[in-house]
């Protein structure tokens, strides 16, 4: 399969309204000259995240911006799966932690999983990073990563964010809430996604 490269001092959008995210994506790609604006900045309008996979998501939010902004897209969409409810939270990660008031309480999330995973022997669980880039002109490219554990309770640790807590990543006893940041980045779902991408996409930019 031929994939698309982005030149180096090429400007792409970064298909996020969320700060944090923004910061992590610029500083991944900064290393390949690649210039970030986000479609917070561009005003551009967050479109319905519709589909049921990770991928779909992530390439709605990339192919609404890039078409908005006439540049390369990039969006990510990530989640929680447990193999006992089928990979759910899944794409709804985010809404098992809403609530009634619009916020978003994670403490409240976790719970929720384990109590709907507690019966099952099986504690399998995964963290899933899709990253889609989509051209103005229709090319799309996507990558997904994923981190393999168990789910654990009580949650432990108070680094990371979301259900780090209650995740236990393969080859160790630590949660990624009480690993080391670094640690959590060298092996993170979101590592892996972005590691197929630069393979794909990046490799050759720098220099
Ligand atoms: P998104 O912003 O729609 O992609 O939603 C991602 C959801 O997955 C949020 O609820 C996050 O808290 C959760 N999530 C994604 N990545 C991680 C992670 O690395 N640690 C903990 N939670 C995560």
């Amino acid at each position: 399969m031929t994939h698309r490269h982005l030149a180096r001092g090429e400007r792409i959008v970064i298909a996020t309204h969320n700060a944090g995210k923004l910061r992590e994506v610029a500083a991944l790609l900064a290393p390949y000259g690649i210039e970030t604006v986000s479609a917070g900045e561009l005003g551009l309008p967050e479109p319905e995240e519709t589909e049921e996979s990770f991928l779909g998501n992530a390439a709605i939010k990339a192919r609404a911006a890039a078409r908005a902004a006439g540049l390369p897209a990039l969006a990510d969409d990530s989640g929680f799966s447990v193999a006992a409810l089928a990979g759910a939270p899944g794409v709804r990660t985010a809404d098992w932690a809403m609530q009634p008031d619009g916020s978003r309480d994670y403490g409240d999330a976790m719970r929720k999983v384990m109590e709907a995973a507690q019966e099952f022997e099986d504690r399998t669980a995964w963290f899933s990073c899709a990253l889609a880039l989509a051209w103005p002109d229709g090319h799309e490219e996507g990558f997904e990563g994923r981190a393999m554990g168990h789910w654990v309770w009580p949650p432990r640790g108070t680094h990371g964010f979301g259900y780090d807590p209650m995740f236990v990543p393969d080859g160790g006893a630590a949660t990624f809430g009480e690993m080391d940041p670094a640690e959590k980045h060298r092996i993170s779902h979101r590592a892996a996604a972005f590691a197929l991408l630069s393979a794909a996409c990046l490799l050759g930019t720098t220099g």
